[in-house]
């Protein structure tokens, strides 16, 4: 009965929606349900955050203010209030899962939001977690917090998960156009997940369970994060031979079956290709099971960083300048193009690196005008002009923003590092990396 009134309410729009964790993730989804004029309650640990959007302003560059806007004038708003949990009648959990030292997950954002919302949970609401984790965490973590709320899963309260594909600063895809995955811990719990993302997107993927549906995020990103470790490598050797990888992939692109391109870079970046793959290898050795790709391509991908700056260093020895006294601008420290999100880019490592060799760096990012302590890292560092580029004895082209004008980097530069194939190779002053 409780999975027919709350199909009910979804379908008629009467539901309210909860969304826990409102970044790169969960904003979009606010926009989603709020377009099709469910109310929306948005949760977030972060007060300064939830002030901003209720003011109506977005904190995430590809996230317009015109967008929250929107959302406000069709009911939605952001809190710090667990109490209003009891309000909604279903509820995504979009909170960060990053590694901890060692590659082990670390499941804490989770756990705290279980924290927050047990008190509050209650009969007819669906809870469906979006966080990447590894196969197992929504019958091991999620499921037992509701059972010992003294709530019976598929008869009065329902759990799904459903990853999230979202691919910031592309504009080839949308929320509502990504075919999203979806599971639920019983029958009755995946057809109320079911039709609640069949509200806001064109093609829902329902599968047997929750663990499928986790391995299916984690093998996307295995996916990426092996075949980009494998061209990081093909690179170095093509290099060697003095073939250009970049040529070699658009060639072979033009197969028409049977090959996906990957481009090389500077090294992964972003909150999921470096981190989400090791959540599968820490379950796996759980069970005994080694990852050999994965640890594989983390290898590579991680050494590309020393790589490029090898590149760097011979290139500044053939101009007779040491990398300990040279002056180096690294441009885009985002760890893709077009976004404003540095999380784990390998722009960071590279400036850390040169910083150690004794090089002066600065860097240039139009979407990052201040750079300032993370985990990892304390720079404290603004972007600068790139009126004074001819002033660097080397460029690092680290992140491939549309926004440059690339002729006019390489007309600029003394030395110009090229680690996105994004420059014109055969300019003497280009050094491909
Ligand atoms: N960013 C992406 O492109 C992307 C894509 C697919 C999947 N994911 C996954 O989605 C999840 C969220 O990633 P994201 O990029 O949106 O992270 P994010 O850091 O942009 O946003 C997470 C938000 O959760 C808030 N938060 C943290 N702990 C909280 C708590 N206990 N209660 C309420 N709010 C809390 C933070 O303040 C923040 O606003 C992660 O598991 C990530 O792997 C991210």
């Amino acid at each position: 009965m409780y999975n027919q009134n709350l199909i009910q309410k979804i379908q008629d729009g009467s539901a309210t929606i909860g969304i826990i964790g409102l970044g790169y993730v969960g904003l979009p989804l606010v926009i989603r349900f709020s377009e099709e004029r469910f109310k929306v309650i948005g949760f977030d640990i972060d007060e300064k955050k939830c002030k901003s959007l209720n003011a109506g302003e977005s904190y995430i560059k590809h996230i317009s203010n015109i967008s929250i806007q929107d959302s406000l004038t069709k009911g939605f708003e952001a809190t710090s209030d667990w109490k209003r949990i009891e309000e909604v009648d279903c509820f995504l959990i979009c909170v960060p899962t990053p590694l901890a030292d060692d590659n082990v997950p670390d499941l804490q954002y989770i756990f705290s939001t279980l924290k927050s919302v047990t008190p509050y949970l209650r009969q007819g609401q669906l809870m469906v977690l979006e966080s990447t984790t590894y196969p197992g965490t929504t019958e091991e973590e999620l499921l037992p917090v509701a059972i010992q709320a003294g709530l019976k899963i598929g008869d009065d309260f329902f759990i799904g998960y459903s990853p999230e594909r979202e691919n910031p600063g592309s504009s080839d895809f949308s929320t509502q156009t990504i075919p999203k995955v979806v599971s639920g811990v019983t029958a009755n719990c995946l057809a109320v997940t079911n039709a609640l993302y069949k509200e806001i997107v064109d093609k829902t993927v329902p599968v047997s369970s929750p663990k499928v549906a986790e391995m299916t995020k984690l093998l996307e990103n295995i996916h990426r994060a092996v075949n980009i470790g494998l061209v990081n490598e093909l690179k170095i050797a093509a290099d060697k031979m003095e073939i250009d990888i970049f040529e070699v992939i658009k060639a072979a692109s033009t197969k028409p079956f049977g090959f996906t391109p990957y481009f090389p870079g500077p090294g992964l970046g972003g909150h999921c290709i470096p981190i989400d793959p090791f959540y599968l290898t820490w379950k796996a050795k759980q069970l005994g099971v080694d990852t050999k790709f994965i640890e594989l391509a983390g290898e590579v991908n991680t050494n590309i960083p020393n790589w490029v700056i090898s590149k760097a260093v011979n290139a500044l020895a053939k101009s007779d300048k040491p990398m300990a006294t040279s002056k180096i601008l690294i441009l885009g420290l985002a760890y893709k193009k077009n976004v404003d999100d540095m999380r784990e880019s390998p722009s960071l490592d590279l400036l850390n690196k040169l910083t150690n060799l004794g090089a002066r760096v600065d860097y240039h990012d139009f979407y990052i005008p201040k750079l300032t302590p993370t985990r990892k890292y304390s720079f404290e560092k603004s972007s600068v002009s790139l009126d004074t580029i001819s002033d660097y004895d080397l460029v690092l082209l680290a992140t491939d923003h549309d926004a440059y004008d690339y002729k006019l980097l390489v007309a600029h530069s003394q030395i110009i590092v090229d680690t996105r194939g994004r420059l014109d190779r055969s300019a003497s002053n280009v050094v491909a990396a």
